[in-house]
């Protein structure tokens, strides 16, 4: 077999095999799609060397490829001297093509293979490249650190767990293409360098060369295109869109991301829900095999707030929020009291059965509200005896106590827990605590994929530290058309037409319809502090095109490593994205950001501070 041949050298007294071609071999197969069907047949395969075990006479080796791992036996009375040599030199990771036959296993069945009937009989095998050893093994479940494993991606990417959650991406991703061209959405590219856009995130910058002292902002998201795009007629747009975000970065998310992003015309909200639900339903059904009940569940944003102090509630378990307000008005607790007068309020939840929780895991508890701005916790055991051990117990009557006991329907054996303070405090503090104590008490079933809308959005959010309202979701958002007139008067009370999806408490999308009337947009800057001019400059180019015949619209956004991190119950979403950034936004392996060379600095008419240098 021509170019088959084994080329020795000597380097350094040390002999190796060096890398051979595989001109005349063709990859007939991957290693994981055979099966005891194919008995019999000769194969090529080509691939990882995952392990080579020696026993003498015959050697082992576990030949890997994305679609899993396949036996190779290589046997001289098989393969011949030569190919029985360079079998015996192989060690984990070389890169190698095995031509042989598909056999039954003659010895036991691997029930932990896929293809663990069967093994492939070595007629030849060339190396088409050496590896040294790697820094640690390609295996499931690695236990090693995530950081050496970020360092080296590419190898951390031949794992079999990050390999399923990137192929699964990619069917998620196709099967997404696949029923937004089929509901007639035309799938549209649009800039990556551009003026700011207004989703609320720290822009990335880019420079600009001919351009000295202008920047582009790298896109938040599509927003402002995309409703161009209806202004142009195009009536339905998608796209899988890169965006980039400057904040803090968390568990789900990362400073680049991916969304999903449409937009519809000559839609209300109904429609922009009714077909993502359907585009989701389809993706889970195809990705992992879930059927999902379709119309979801709607819920809006006063009752997701009020029952789950959360504006993506995980339902996939109780422990929901009682308002104690009244009952406690006028009692004896200072914190209480103090609270409701000064506009707050005072809510718990019941934590059941865990009254004997010791008193060091409450105070961890306390901590952990601290955390989301409160004060401290109010805590109150109804004991099995029931009788109460409380922080607040002296302050109040029996008569007191008992009333707050029944508010929250507590038994003999319930721990309540109380936060007292405004009701945004209130609402963050146990919200989070629901989800911790769920969390540590094991109470979330993992198998449950719990969808829902979350509707009817206040329209603003006072921002605390701009001493303003600012825009819930962005400033193309519609009011609702019975709270208009109170976009003037009491802007904290006006709904907005936007709309989020929530799975398992984890805001997966969200969306709105836009504003299309150039009156509404004044009254919203207005509303918003923006003077005309900063509007103007802002988004001039978006309000013009609206003086030009702009349809009703609306649309959303899913963000697609959110959606396949749940989809393959990762922890992070790191782990369904090849080239992830870590905690402060760098990249380990690239090692970027980096610095320039001077000489790029100045063709941009840039030069750094003291300091940052
Ligand atoms: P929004 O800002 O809600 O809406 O973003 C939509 C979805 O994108 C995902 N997402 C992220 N994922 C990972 N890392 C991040 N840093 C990150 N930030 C957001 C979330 C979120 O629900 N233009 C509007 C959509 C519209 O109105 O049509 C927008 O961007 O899953
Ligand atoms: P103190 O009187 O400050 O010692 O508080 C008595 C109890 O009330 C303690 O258990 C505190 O953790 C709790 N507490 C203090 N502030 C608040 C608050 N804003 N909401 C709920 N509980 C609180």
């Amino acid at each position: 077999m021509g170019g088959a041949e084994t080329k020795s050298r000597k380097d350094g007294g040390k002999e190796e095999v060096m890398a051979e071609s595989m001109k005349g071999l063709k990859r007939t197969h991957r290693c994981g799609e055979l099966s005891a069907a194919d008995a019999g047949k000769s194969v090529t395969v080509m691939g990882w060397v995952q392990k080579q075990r020696n026993k003498g006479s015959i050697i082992f080796v576990d030949l890997r490829d994305r679609s899993g791992i396949l036996q190779v036996i290589f046997e001289e009375n098989d393969c011949g001297a030569e190919h029985f040599a360079k079998a015996e030199k192989l060690r984990s990771e070389y890169v190698v093509a095995v031509v042989g036959t598909v056999e039954k296993r003659a010895g036991a069945v691997n029930e932990n293979l896929a293809t663990g009937e069967i093994e492939i009989r070595a007629r030849e095998v060339r190396v088409l490249s050496e590896a040294e050893t790697p820094p640690f093994p390609i295996e499931e479940d690695s236990k090693t650190k995530e950081e050496l494993r970020l360092k080296y991606r590419y190898l951390d990417l031949r794992r079999p767990d990050l390999q399923r959650n990137l192929i699964l991406r990619s069917k998620i991703v196709m099967a997404i293409r696949a029923f937004l061209s089929r509901e007639g959405f035309l799938e549209i590219e649009t800039p990556i360098l551009n003026k700011s856009t207004p989703e609320g995130a720290r822009d990335y910058l880019v420079p600009s060369r001919v351009h000295p002292g202008c920047f582009y902002a790298l896109p938040q998201s599509p927003q402002i295109f995309k409703q161009l795009l209806m202004c142009s007629g195009y009536d339905r747009y998608f796209q899988i869109a890169k965006c980039f975000r400057d904040e803090d970065l968390r568990a789900d998310r990362q400073p680049e991301f991916t969304q999903v992003d449409l937009e519809m015309s000559f839609v209300d909200v109904d429609d922009v829900i009714d077909a993502t639900e359907r585009m989701v339903a389809e993706v889970c059904r195809e990705a992992i095999g879930l059927e999902i009940q379709l119309p979801l569940k709607r819920m809006t944003w006063d009752e997701a707030m009020n029952r789950f102090g959360s504006d993506k509630p995980d339902t996939r378990f109780g422990m929901e929020l009682t308002d104690v307000s009244e009952v406690v008005r006028g009692c004896g607790f200072g914190v209480f009291t103090g609270a409701l007068e000064a506009g707050g309020s005072v809510r718990g939840i019941n934590v059941k059965g865990q009254a004997e929780m010791p008193r060091k895991k409450i105070d961890a508890l306390v901590e952990f509200a601290r955390g989301y701005g409160a004060k401290g916790l109010a805590y109150l055991a109804v004991q099995p005896d029931g009788t109460y051990k409380s922080s607040f117990a002296k302050f109040m009557t029996e008569q007191e106590m008992k009333a707050l006991v029944e508010a929250m329907q507590g038994e003999a054996g319930d721990l309540l827990l109380f936060a007292a303070d405004r009701l945004k405090t209130v609402w963050a503090v146990l919200g989070a605590l629901r989800v911790e104590l769920a969390r540590q008490l094991g109470l979330i079933d993992n198998d449950k994929f719990h969808f829902l809308w979350v509707t009817e959005f206040p329209q603003f959010e006072w921002s605390d530290e701009e001493g303003r309202y600012v825009a819930m979701h962005h400033p193309f958002t519609m009011p609702m058309e019975e709270d208009l007139d109170m976009l003037e008067t009491e802007p904290g009370k006006v709904r907005a037409k936007a709309y989020d999806i929530v799975l398992n408490g984890v805001e997966l999308g969200g969306g709105s319809v836009r504003i299309f009337q150039s009156d509404v947009q004044e009254r919203m800057f207005e509303a918003l502090g923006f003077t005309r001019e900063r509007a103007r400059e802002q988004f001039g180019f978006l309000l013009d095109a609206f003086r030009y015949g702009v349809p009703p619209h609306a649309g959303l956004a899913i963000g697609l490593d959110r959606f396949v991190m749940l989809l393959v119950k990762a922890e992070n979403i790191r782990e369904v994205i090849a080239f992830p950034k870590v905690k402060d936004a760098s990249c380990l392996m690239s090692e970027a950001p980096g610095t320039v060379e001077p000489g790029q600095l100045e063709e941009l008419g840039l030069a750094l501070v003291k300091g940052a240098e």
